[in-house]
């Protein structure tokens, strides 16, 4: 594992978005696994910044988003989906056909689950997977549980998580409760891993999750098994 502290979130943002440029320089038909969350909206706008003065092309690129609430249709402006069009989507050269995030709207969501990791496995798999971590170590939303959970399912969300990503919605009671996300295989499997994290509140978490033993109670532990991890935190 690779651990990097960057002095500032901008420089945390520009090394992040080098990793990923780089990805796509040397493998411009990457499918690349993509987060949500504050974490990595500077890396993208830094990727927009790159796109726009040509030094990158996403043409060839596919990607996979982790997750997605149960309930919102990527109209919604609190949905994964709408995130990724409006944050990085909209700005790049990317096929919008190519580009997935699963839908929580789906009337059969187990069947959806089960299509979105056929998916990923008929693309080859995840190249370069970028993670935030959530403040009870969740990664994409696979919550604390006794037990890592391996195929893209459907989760009820922690209050702590709902509490947390409150912060974008009206109030509290506009969160949803359910989430559908990307399980540990598909993750694991990436062979590339990009963790990013800013702000004091996250050192904690990290700590236990890189540094402490490895169990579903902290799911992002799983990613110390994993052979090629970066990790970039910065405190501020
Ligand atoms: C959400 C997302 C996660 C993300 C986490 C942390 O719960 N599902 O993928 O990592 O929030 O978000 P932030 O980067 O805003 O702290």
């Amino acid at each position: 594992m690779k651990f990097i502290t960057a002095d500032t979130y901008e420089k945390l943002s520009r090394q992040a978005a080098n990793i990923i440029s780089a990805q796509v320089i040397i493998k411009p038909d990457s499918v690349l696994g993509l987060a949500t969350g504050s974490s990595p909206l500077g890396a993208y706008k830094q990727l927009i910044e790159w796109y726009k003065k040509g030094d990158i092309d996403f043409s060839g690129v596919t990607s996979v988003n982790l997750d997605e609430y149960v309930g919102l249709n990527g109209s919604n402006e609190q949905s994964y989906r709408y995130f990724m069009n409006k944050n990085f989507f909209e700005h790049i050269n990317i096929n919008i056909d190519n580009t997935y995030v699963p839908d929580g709207c789906a009337s059969d969501l187990k069947a959806e689950g089960e299509s979105y990791d056929r998916r990923i496995e008929m693309l080859g798999g995840i190249d370069l997977q970028l993670l935030g971590i959530g403040l009870d170590g969740h990664i994409g939303f696979n919550e604390p549980d006794r037990y890592f959970v391996k195929s893209t399912h459907v989760v009820d969300l922690h209050e702590s998580t709902i509490k947390a990503n409150s912060r974008f919605f009206k109030n509290i009671g506009e969160v949803p409760k359910q989430a559908i996300t990307m399980g540990m295989v598909s993750i694991m499997q990436a062979k590339k891993i990009l963790l990013i994290a800013s702000g004091k509140l996250k050192r904690e978490i990290l700590e236990k999750a890189f540094y402490g033993p490895i169990t579903p109670e902290i799911p992002a532990s799983i990613l110390q098994l994993h052979p090629d991890i970066t990790v970039i935190y910065s405190e501020n």
